[in-house]
Parts: C-alpha cells; structure tokens; sequence
C-alpha cells in the first residue's frame, strides 16, 4: 500500500502535534457548552477519534453518512445522504467533524440539514482545507492543515475506497491510479 504513495504530505508526527492544538482551541471555545460531535462518515473516522480522546469536555457523539465523491479523484458536484435519519440536533450546539474541505458541497449540505433539524449552532472542523475554489462563501471553523490542490489519501482519506488506514496523508501515484482505473 505504501508503494503506491508519491509522497507524503502529513507526516503522523505532524498529524499528531497539529491535533494537540486544535483540540485545545476546541476545548478552550466549548468550555461553557454541551457539545454535540457529528462525525462525518466514512473520511472523519480516525480524525473524529483522534480529536475527541483529546477534548475534555462532556459531550455526546453521533455520526452520519453521506458522499460527494463516487469513486474518481473529483467532486461529484451532489452529496447524497446514506441515511435519512439524521440525529437529534434540536437546541445543541454541534461540532460538525470532517476529513476535508473541497468544494465546500458536504459541509454545505450537513450544515443546512443540521441547522434545519433545529440545532442551536453549527461549528465545523476539517482536518484537511484544500486551495480551491468552493461553493459561496462556505468555509470550516477548525482547520488542521491547508494543503495544494492535489488528490490526497491517508489517516481517513480514500480513493476508490482504499488507503484510510494509512497512518499519514500522502499524494497517490499516478501508476497507482492507473491501475485502479483499469481495474487491477
Ligand atoms: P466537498 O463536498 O467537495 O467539500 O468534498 C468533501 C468530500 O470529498 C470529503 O469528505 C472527501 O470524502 C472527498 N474528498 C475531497 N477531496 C479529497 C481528496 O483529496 N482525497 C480524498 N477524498 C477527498
Ligand atoms: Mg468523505
């Protein structure tokens, strides 16, 4: 799997001092509030755990499903909820968690969502904020790392569905997409 990295962008040391602040500036803007952690699956699934075992606060978590992406390395321009239950947001304050922002669509869409199902305030937190261009003025509260405009994988990203528990986020190999595309 390692083989089909370029490079690697994050390394898991990065990763790891970059998650010690954020989670403190997290907890520092949440202490007089109960927070409502919604995890956006599948991509925040090692963030959303690293970051919460390091917020202190009491708080409840929930995760919801949906997609942007159907297998290429670009936007497919909807995002499709896979559940049609979402949680119990009424009155909260939400921290909503997610791998990366691209064109800003899934946050977008969770955000509405949330905010129609009643809640009181939505936060987001990415890991990941690419240099794109993005729908309106869309944007995260909580960056971990701005990055390039290139295709990433790793620590929760995927291509194809792969590559998630790589412990760092790299750069994949043109080979290796070459080979996915053909179906190796
Ligand atoms: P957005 O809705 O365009 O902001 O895209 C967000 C979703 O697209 C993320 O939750 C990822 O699942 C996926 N995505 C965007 N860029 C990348 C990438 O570079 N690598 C892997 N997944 C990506
Ligand atoms: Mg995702």
């Amino acid at each position: 799997m390692k083989e089909d990295i370029e490079r690697v962008l994050i390394t898991e040391e990065e990763i790891r001092e970059r998650l010690d602040h954020l989670a403190k500036e997290i907890t520092e803007d949440s202490a007089d509030r109960q927070l409502t952690v919604v995890g956006i699956l599948n991509g925040s699934c090692l963030f959303l755990g690293d970051l919460l075992r390091r917020i202190p606060l009491p708080l409840t978590v929930d995760c919801i499903s949906v997609a942007s992406y159907h297998g290429g390395t670009s936007s497919s321009g909807h995002v499709t909820f896979r559940q049609t239950q979402l949680p119990e947001v009424n009155g909260r304050d939400v921290l909503l968690v997610d791998d990366i922002l691209d064109t800003g669509r899934t946050i977008q869409a969770v955000r509405q969502a949330l905010t129609g199902a009643g809640a009181r305030s939505v936060k987001s937190c990415v890991l990941v904020r690419k240099a794109v261009k993005r729908v309106d003025t869309v944007g995260a509260d909580y960056v971990g790392f701005d990055i390039g405009s290139e295709f990433v994988v790793g620590y929760g990203l995927d291509y194809m569905g792969h590559y998630r528990n790589l412990p760092f986020i790299g750069v994949l190999h043109p080979d290796a997409v070459q080979r996915w595309i053909q179906g190796a």
